[in-house]
């Protein structure tokens, strides 16, 4: 069986993390959540009260980041520390943007995520795989859907944790949230040319999914 690469890109919220995980457990692949890497950046970023990307890269080195599979599904860890859940609230969520713009905080997880891909055998979800982490990747997928959707998506999953949320609050900050990361100098959200648009808006994860597999299953 050849060891592919897939690229799912696409933004805030479009499902990318959810289809991907059932991807990578379906086809035996590695997942790889380059958005928690940023998100944990991130964190460290509030938690050192820093915006110079050295101190954040320095103290990522001595505390790597790592995941791992847990009773709820995949964790992420700063060093020993699980943040799991801490780099999903607000405020980290709001302030990641900001982060991620920084190029010296791109080439540095930029690296990491092409050390991690190298043996194939991958499917990685982000901003910027399929056109500059993983150029070659065999299948790329960019998965939109709109900024409605996204927003009531999310507003479920948050009322489903408890977690209270404002609809109207939630669509702003995530059509803000796309803005920024389609904007920014270095590797903007964009579709890379060779990959397939996917428009998830009324469709189910299922549908997603096979849409995806039927490809991938071509390629191995
Ligand atoms: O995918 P997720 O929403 O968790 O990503 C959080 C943020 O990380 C994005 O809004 C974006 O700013 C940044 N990101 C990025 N490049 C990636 C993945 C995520 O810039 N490959």
């Amino acid at each position: 069986m050849k060891k592919i690469q897939i690229a799912v890109d696409g933004p805030a919220s479009s499902g990318k993390s959810t289809v991907a995980k059932i991807v990578a457990r379906d086809l035996d692949l590695i997942y790889l959540d380059t958005g928690a890497m940023y998100r944990v950046a991130t964190l460290v970023a509030m938690q050192e009260q820093t915006q110079d990307p050295q101190v954040i890269i320095n103290f990522i080195e001595e505390n790597p980041i790592s995941f791992a599979n847990g009773p709820k599904g995949q964790e992420v860890f700063l060093g020993e520390r699980n943040v799991t859940d801490v780099i999903r609230t607000n405020e980290v969520t709001n302030a990641v943007s900001k982060i991620s713009a920084m190029p010296e905080i791109r080439s540095f997880l930029v690296a990491e995520q092409q050390r991690i891909a190298k043996e194939g055998g991958i499917i990685m979800d982000g901003r910027d795989i399929g056109t500059v982490v993983l150029p070659n990747a065999e299948l790329k997928i960019f998965l939109v859907a709109s900024v409605e959707e996204r927003a009531e998506r999310r507003y479920k999953e948050n009322r489903s944790k408890g977690i209270p949320t404002d609809l109207e609050r939630l669509k702003s900050e995530i059509a803000a949230r796309d803005h920024k990361d389609s904007t920014r100098k270095v590797s903007p959200l964009k579709q890379a040319e060779d990959a397939v648009l996917l428009d998830s808006t009324g469709k189910s994860i299922a549908d997603v999914v096979a849409f995806i597999e039927t490809r991938a299953k071509r390629l191995i």
